[in-house]
């Protein structure tokens, strides 16, 4: 038999996403409405209604292809984040930047360094260019960021760290990362992808901007799909230096932002209520959902984005029966067996009505 393509790549184990609504519908034949989707750390409040009408207003133009520069979104995102264009990278989805930063910067053989537990993407991105990862063993579910500089070889060329990170939402405070940054040699590029950001308190806010000022090694990675409420449309976004900007958009795909997703960005960058609200409702949901794992026993890993860990169980089976047992009643959650944390679930943290549904249904199963 033929054997098609490069080890690298066919020992690339597929990304395991939630469990769309509809697939557990037809397995357990529960009726859609019922099904309650906390699964995929999507924005329980839906899609912003300025996102609805500026998509409605582009319609028309679909016969077209969408601006590939993207010169309106980058005007809006110039205002709101006080950079120049020439520093803006846009992605369908952060997940785009993310790798493009890896084919843009990694040759095969190359190394690049992530920590344990932390977003799968990096070690698909890692992979899927034939470069060695360096997974840094992680501490308390977080990013050892001391043993990531250490582990820093001669042939690294790309670090990526996420802050919160995904799926453990644990947070490195900014003064770790500005240390940590002044300890990554200037020839290695750094991804600090901030999916989760707007979710942060303001005192743990910290000026990640001026690092991209400061640093022409760094890369900041943002998204729609979380806070803006645009998961389905794959709109993210990176921000760095010209040079490093330049080479991310030479690798592009040309028409990789969708005119109704561009469209729609502009419109929520400028919907501060619509932001305003996806933290509180975060706020609220994650107090509800932690409270009760206190209440009862629960152990979870403190969070800082809109889901959290939880240990459904103390043996290596309890991740993949709880969640199995949670399907049969129409809650959908997040297994994290692949990443080796097979005790564990993650559960997104939804609307008020959707986390009492999940408590309910975990109390349940657990009984
Ligand atoms: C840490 C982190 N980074 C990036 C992404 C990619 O998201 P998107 O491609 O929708 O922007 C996710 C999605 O879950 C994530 O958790």
């Amino acid at each position: 038999m033929t054997i098609f393509g490069p080890d690298y790549v066919r020992a690339i184990a597929p990304y395991q996403g939630g469990k769309p609504i509809a697939e557990v519908a037809r397995e357990f034949g529960l009726d859609e409405a019922a099904i309650v989707k906390l699964a995929s750390n999507e924005n329980p409040l839906g899609m912003p209604a300025s996102a609805r009408r500026a998509m409605q207003q582009a319609i028309d133009e679909l016969a077209r292809y969408p601006d590939s520069n993207g010169f309106d979104l980058k005007a809006a995102l110039t205002q709101k984040f006080d950079v120049q264009a020439d520093w803006i990278t846009l992605g369908n989805g952060s997940n785009d930047i993310l790798e493009l930063a890896a084919r843009a910067l990694v040759q095969p053989g190359e190394s690049v360094v992530y920590s344990q537990y932390s977003f799968a993407v990096y070690s698909l991105a890692t992979q899927a260019v034939g470069a060695r990862a360096i997974v840094v063993p992680a501490k308390d579910f977080g990013h050892d960021l001391d043993a990531m500089a250490a582990a820093i070889a001669p042939d690294t060329k790309l670090v990526f760290i996420a802050n919160p990170n995904n799926p453990t939402g644990t947070f490195i405070d900014g003064d770790r990362i500005a240390a940590f940054l002044k300890q990554v040699p200037s020839r290695v590029v750094v991804v600090l992808d901030e999916a989760y950001t707007e979710y942060l308190q303001p005192a743990q806010r910290y000026d990640a901007l001026g690092w991209a000022r400061q640093y022409p090694n760094l890369i900041i990675s943002r998204t729609f799909s979380k806070a803006y409420g645009l998961a389905g449309l794959r709109v993210g976004f990176g921000i760095a230096q010209p040079a490093l900007t330049d080479l991310l958009n030479r690798i592009r795909q040309p028409f990789n932002v969708n005119s109704l997703a561009q469209a729609a960005a502009i419109a929520v960058l400028h919907d501060e209520d619509y932001l305003h609200k996806s933290a509180q409702v975060n706020t609220d949901g994650y107090q509800q959902i932690t409270e009760a794992f206190t209440q009862r026993g629960i152990e979870f890993v403190p969070s800082c984005g809109n889901f959290v860990l939880f240990r459904a169980g103390a043996d290596d089976g309890a991740g993949a029966r709880v969640n199995l047992a949670l399907l049969k009643k129409g809650i959908i959650v997040r297994p994290v067996g692949n990443y080796n944390l097979p005790q564990w679930l993650r559960v997104s943290i939804g609307l008020p009505e959707e986390n009492a549904a999940f408590l309910d249904a975990l109390k349940a199963v657990l009984a």
